[in-house]
């Protein structure tokens, strides 16, 4: 929280929570939006300058790998928070596959310690739903709550066992947090690492077939009605996976949904030169599987974008497609690679800014994703013309495996602000902590 006041002068406000989408300032005090609205007496004040910017509630990141403790060599908690608020997150949730596991209160004490001392960006953390993600042994889940977990996933690895995949989602009914799918059946995918089609046939490598992700999704959507619990299905990328959800939502089960930049921008033959920074899990699918995907974003069936920035090192990215660990950065590229679909008149930008802040914050029951006076001033300011090369060197994150690499997008984040202060500005850089 800071005491500071600021004055963001002349944007087109977008205000999902409050159906709202017109011109105006919006005043910061005390850590909570002050006004919004034209005309405002904010003389004293710190001025952004939003000419021809979008301000929106900052984003909301449900799903990314911040890989402290145990991997800092990729990322950590500060590196993490710095890249995410150069993309306008003012919010991630981390996923559990640290080393060691946040399978336990101290754990996640720990990560919140850290980013309060470390981060610009709020940090959820996301704790285990079995012992080691090794799907057999259940975390205690009111201890992990009480710890300040919001949700849980063994992400990165399916529970394979459906008995101990039920006791998770009724457990998680007790402590009212989502439990959340990486739905892959591990035997189904095999040693796949490509999208199973002509791309891996051309490439002669091994591949996933969309059914490893649907079954499991189908699975574990079934055992959510069973239940009555909050499922949320990570990182969705076939077409099956976006049908089913649609069906399991039309008949009452309690299910939300993310998708990732990468899943509603790019095919699987991203990875036909090799591209080992394209190599992620879920893989890159085909045409007809972005399609659905970003069907499935626009008519509501899935609920949010979610960034799975998964670091890695460059000597580990440097190794042959089969080997190469799955995982591409993600936070600094989110708001330009999904501004594709304002571009394709698939979303307003109100629409886009509630996918990203507004939605993922409600799922987590976390505040944000809101302007509203009163509301903690987390704010994203955002240019959607401008355009910048992109080099993962001279962004935030410890690690450089992106894609985009290279790329030519257009559409910044210009300022990100949390909790009433400035933390990034895209001429000054990050300034806090
Ligand atoms: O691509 C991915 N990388 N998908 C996951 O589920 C895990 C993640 C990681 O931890 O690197």
């Amino acid at each position: 929280m800071s005491d500071r006041r600021i004055w963001i002068r002349g944007g087109r406000i977008l205000d999902p929570a409050a159906e709202r989408d017109e011109s105006g300032d919006v005043l910061i005090e005390g850590g909570v939006i002050a006004a919004t609205g034209a005309g405002l007496d904010a003389r004293g004040a710190e001025v952004i300058d939003a000419n021809g910017a979008w301000i929106a509630p900052g984003f909301v990141d449900l799903h990314s790998h911040l890989r402290e403790p145990g991997q800092e060599y990729k990322e950590d908690i500060a590196s993490g928070g710095r890249s995410a608020v150069a993309g306008g997150f003012a919010a991630v949730a981390c996923m559990a596959n640290t080393q060691p596991v946040n399978d336990d209160p101290a754990m996640t004490d720990f990560i919140l310690d850290r980013a309060t001392q470390d981060s610009p960006a709020r940090v959820y953390p996301i704790a285990a739903a079995t012992r080691g993600l090794e799907g057999v042994v259940m975390t205690e889940m009111s201890a992990l709550v009480g710890a300040g977990a919001v949700a849980f996933s063994d992400d990165g690895k399916t529970i394979m066992d459906g008995g101990v995949m039920r006791h998770v989602l009724e457990y998680s009914r007790l402590v009212s947090v989502p439990v959340i799918t990486h739905g892959e059946d591990r035997y189904l995918v095999a040693n796949g690492v490509v999208n199973e089609g002509p791309v891996s046939t051309k490439l002669g490598l091994p591949g996933n077939p969309a059914v490893a992700e649907e079954i499991l999704v189908v699975r574990d959507l079934i055992l959510a009605e069973l239940t009555g619990a909050h499922l949320h299905v990570a990182h969705v990328s076939t077409r099956g996976a976006v049908a089913a959800i649609r069906q399991a939502r039309d008949r009452g089960v309690h299910v939300t949904a993310e998708v990732t930049p990468h899943h509603l921008t790019l095919t699987d033959e991203a990875v036909l030169g090799y591209d080992t920074n394209a190599k992620v899990s879920p893989p890159l699918r085909s045409a007809a599987d972005v399609r659905a995907c970003r069907e499935g974003l626009v008519d509501g069936t899935i609920d949010a974008i979610a960034t799975d920035h998964a670091p890695h090192a460059v000597h580990e990215k440097d190794l042959e497609f089969t080997v190469a660990p799955p995982g591409l950065i993600g936070f600094e590229t989110a708001f330009p690679v999904v501004l594709d679909l304002v571009r394709n008149s698939e979303l307003s930008p109100l629409e886009l800014v509630r996918r990203l802040s507004t939605n993922p914050a409600r799922i987590l029951k976390r505040p944000g994703g809101s302007l509203e006076v009163g509301a903690p001033a987390d704010v994203a300011i955002l240019d959607p013309d401008t355009s910048w090369t992109y080099d993962p060197a001279k962004g935030y994150s410890k690690s450089r495996n992106s894609p985009w690499a290279g790329w030519t997008l257009t559409g910044r984040a210009i300022a990100t602000i949390v909790g009433g202060r400035l933390v990034y500005h895209v001429e000054r850089g990050v300034l806090y902590p």
